[in-house]
């Protein structure tokens, strides 16, 4: 069977998941694409999805009978009105991160999804299917004992001066607030944020860098760098120091040479290069979940405990080192 997907949101990572079913994955079609910018929706058809159907609304491609399974790829705060949308329709749908821009528009998502009984929501978080992350959380589980700290960094080489401090948050960290809960199976209790001087090549509106520090339920400190104007490259750096020993997170594959009296190898510079591998798994994951009907991988929960979690840091940029405490209400018995 060829699942028929609709993509809402036809940008770079709607065009780019359109690439991917078309050209990547096997067992899925796009069907259906809409976009706010008709002339977005019409180039991705006319370069990927020549038999795609193009629909004026969002709400008209999740009611097309020819439309089994939704990618709601279109600016943030459009998400929680498709994905209720397609709840309500009963068709499983992929949604990138966030969820929801707001804690109670993701808490809705989740009473939605739970009145209607089955898993329908998939959220976007792809470090879950990164390979390096994989293996890490398998040493975590098998190897280096009960995990006691978290040692992390997210570094970006610049941002636009449009990037401002909670966007280090929202926009940034968020990966690391959902892998983490997923590496550690655990729970967050508290955030922290911590700053130190500016770096030289920040904005007038951004703290940079700031180092968040999370704690959770089992008493696990995670201490997560963030800093997006470093310069040097794209980096994603994370250790876990348990009872027995410590794991850390596989560099990307690169060559090393030897040139010059110099040892070299290249660190990449660009997101999009570093977890290119993991888009390909995480929507091949969705293809076979929603042609069975259902959902899998990271739930609507993940994407309400993310955006609880993150209005916590915000919170926590504020509070002059102080500890913002995060508090999630009992999980539904639907995300066990
Ligand atoms: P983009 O700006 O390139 O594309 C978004 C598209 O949505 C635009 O073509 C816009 O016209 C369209 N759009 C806006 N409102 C709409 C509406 N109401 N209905 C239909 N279409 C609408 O943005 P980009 O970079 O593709 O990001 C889209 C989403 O994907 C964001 O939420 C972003 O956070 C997320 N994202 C996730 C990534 C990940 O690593 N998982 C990576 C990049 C983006």
């Amino acid at each position: 069977m060829t699942l028929k997907i609709g993509v809402i949101g036809t940008g770079m990572i709607g065009r780019d998941h359109t690439r991917r079913i078309q050209q990547v994955l096997a067992g899925a079609e796009v069907v259906a694409l809409s976009d706010v910018n008709v002339a977005s929706a019409e180039t991705v058809r006319k370069d990927l999805a020549p038999n795609a159907k193009l629909y004026d609304t969002g709400e008209a491609l999740i009611a097309a009978p020819e439309v089994q399974a939704v990618l709601v790829t279109s600016w943030g705060a459009t998400h929680e009105p498709y994905v209720l949308a397609a709840i309500a329709a009963g068709k499983p749908v992929f949604c990138e991160k966030p969820l929801a821009t707001t804690a109670e528009g993701a808490r809705r998502i989740v009473d939605a999804e739970v009145r209607f009984g089955k898993r329908l929501v998939q959220v976007g978080f792809m470090r879950r299917y990164d390979a390096g992350y994989v293996a890490l959380k398998h040493a975590v589980e098998n190897h280096t004992g009960a995990p006691i700290l978290v040692h992390a960094a997210h570094r970006n080489p610049a941002v636009p001066e449009a990037y401002v401090t909670p966007m280090a948050i929202h926009d940034t960290m968020i990966h690391e607030i959902d892998v983490f809960r997923w590496l550690l199976n655990d729970d967050y209790v508290s955030a922290r944020v911590l700053y130190p001087r500016n770096a030289a090549r920040s904005h007038t509106k951004l703290r940079d860098p700031q180092v968040v520090v999370l704690e959770t339920k089992k008493g696990v400190l995670i201490d997560v760098e963030i800093f997006v104007n470093c310069a040097y490259g794209y980096d994603i750096q994370c250790e876990v120091v348990g009872e027995e020993g410590t794991a850390r997170l596989p560099e990307p594959m690169t060559v090393d040479m030897r040139l010059g009296a110099k040892r070299q190898s290249t660190i990449l510079t660009d997101w999009k290069d570093r977890f290119v591998a993991s888009y390909d798994v995480e929507l091949n994951d969705f293809i076979a979940a929603a042609s069975k009907g259902g959902a899998t991988g990271p739930s609507a929960w993940d994407g309400y405990a993310a955006a609880v979690t993150s209005d916590a840091c915000v919170q926590a940029q504020e509070s002059n080192g102080q500890a913002v405490a995060i508090e999630l209400p009992p999980r539904p018995a639907l995300y066990a």
